[in-house]
């Protein structure tokens, strides 16, 4: 005769987890800001370009397509850091400075993209685009502020920096990547 599976007990809930509330919080109010100022605002359609490149369009998608390049450096030396091994110290450093140099690239990026053409919904790529671009900031932020917090779980980091790096991949799909298709690949 088989007998029912004893019932297991409940997993006790983690009482860090309450230490993520903050960065959440506040990640998901940077979000929110920069959408609501991306739809508010009329956007003002000027155009901006770097010598080099046959358009600001072009000027960006690189930018964007360097910064996904750096997101996955980011994910390689985050998993050596993470693994059971340990990494070598200049790892961390490979991490931390390609993390800033990837969220800096986007930054004039994000400004052309708020200031010049706001939150688009004409289509649902460019929605995702817009969307997910909010999102980025709004998650880069909630990591930061992990960084600096005691006793959080383990997993709110990685949780975080997969966050940043997944909605950094998604824009430049719908963005950089979409251009490239569309007019082609070139500088
Ligand atoms: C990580 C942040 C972001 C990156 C790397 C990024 C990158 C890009 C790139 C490369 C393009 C194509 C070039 C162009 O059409 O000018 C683009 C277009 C666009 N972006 Fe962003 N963007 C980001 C965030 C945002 C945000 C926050 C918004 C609005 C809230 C936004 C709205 C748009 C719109 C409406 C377009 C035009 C899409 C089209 O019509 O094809 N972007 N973005």
């Amino acid at each position: 005769m088989r007998h029912a599976a004893a019932p297991t007990a409940a997993a006790a809930p983690d009482p860090r987890a309450a230490g993520i509330l903050v960065p959440l919080l506040v990640g998901c109010l940077v979000a929110v800001l920069l959408g609501v100022y991306g739809s508010l605002h009329e956007p003002t359609g000027f155009s901006i370009n770097i010598i080099g490149f046959s358009t600001g369009a072009y000027a960006k998608a690189w930018l964007a397509t360097l910064a996904a390049l750096l997101g996955v450096v980011q994910v390689l030396s985050a998993r050596i850091m993470y693994s059971r091994h340990g990494a070598p110290a200049w790892i961390s450093t490979l991490h931390r400075w390609s993390g800033r140099v990837a969220v800096l690239l986007t930054v004039p990026v994000v400004v052309h993209c708020l200031f010049a053409l706001g939150f688009g919904t004409y289509s649902t790529r460019v929605l995702v685009h817009s969307l997910l671009g909010c999102v980025f900031y709004g998650a880069f932020v909630a990591k930061m502020l992990s960084l600096t917090r005691r006793g959080l779980p383990n997993w709110a980091l990685p949780v975080f920096g997969g966050l940043v790096f997944t909605a950094l991949i998604v824009v430049w799909l719908t963005s950089a990547v979409w251009l490239f298709g569309a007019k082609g690949l070139h500088t």
